[in-house]
C-alpha cells in the first residue's frame, strides 16, 4: 500500500502547462531613399492603389537620388536597419538629368564600405522605379524585406557602430550658416552730401 505522504508531495495540476515562450519572429528593418519625382510618387501610388508591401519599410524622401550621402546610409547601418536601398528614376529619366547616375556611385562606393567593415553588400541596393510603378515599388519592399530575413538581424546593430566602437562623425557642414543680414546705409540727405 502507498504511503499518504506520496500524494501530498505530487504537485497539484491547474491543467495549464507552461510553455517557454517562442522568441519573436525578426522582423528587419529596411529604409528606403526615394526620390521625389518617381520612386516616391510610385510608393505614394502604391497607397492608393491598395497595394500591400511589408511595413518593415521606411520610406525617406529625398529630392534626387544624386544627393543621397555615403553617410547617409552608412548611418542608417549604423542606427539598426538591416537592409537599405535607394531608389530614384529610371535611366535617362533623372530630373536633374544625371543625378541617378550619382545615386548608383554612391552606392557602389558604400557597398564596398560596408564589405570592408564586414557587413554584406547585399544589405544594400540600387533600384530604378518609375512614377507610374506602384506595383514595382511594392515588389521592390517585399524583395529587400526578404532578402534582410534571409541575411538575418545587422550585426552592428547592438554595436552601434561601423568603426571601433565610434559613432561615424559627420564631415563639417560645407556650406555654414551665413552670417546675419545687413542692412545698407540708409540714404539720407546727410550722406548724399558727403
Ligand atoms: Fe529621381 Fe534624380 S530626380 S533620381
Amino acid at each position: 500500500m502507498q504511503d499518504s505522504s506520496e500524494y501530498n508531495s505530487v504537485p497539484l495540476s491547474t491543467g495549464q502547462t507552461e510553455k517557454p515562450s517562442a522568441p519573436a519572429p525578426f522582423e528587419p528593418k529596411v529604409v528606403a531613399f526615394c526620390c521625389t519625382y518617381c520612386a516616391y510618387t510610385a510608393a505614394d501610388l502604391a497607397g492608393a492603389m491598395r497595394l500591400e508591401y511589408p511595413p518593415n519599410v521606411r520610406v525617406v524622401q529625398v529630392l534626387c537620388t544624386g544627393k543621397v550621402e555615403v553617410e547617409w546610409l552608412l548611418r542608417a547601418f549604423e542606427e539598426g536597419a538591416d537592409a537599405v536601398y535607394v531608389a530614384g528614376c529610371a535611366l535617362g529619366d533623372c530630373h536633374f538629368l544625371e543625378g541617378n547616375l550619382q545615386g548608383m556611385r554612391t552606392v557602389a562606393y558604400a557597398k564596398q564600405l560596408l564589405a570592408e567593415v564586414g557587413l554584406e553588400p547585399e544589405r544594400l541596393e540600387f533600384f530604378h522605379i518609375p512614377a507610374s510603378a506602384g506595383v514595382l515599388f511594392a515588389q521592390r519592399a517585399q524583395q529587400m524585406t526578404e532578402r534582410a530575413k534571409q541575411l538575418g538581424p545587422n550585426p552592428f546593430r547592438s554595436k552601434r557602430s561601423l568603426v571601433e566602437g565610434r559613432k561615424l562623425s559627420l564631415p563639417p557642414d560645407p556650406h555654414p550658416p551665413l552670417p546675419p543680414a545687413q542692412f545698407g546705409r540708409r540714404i539720407t540727405a546727410q550722406t548724399q552730401d558727403k
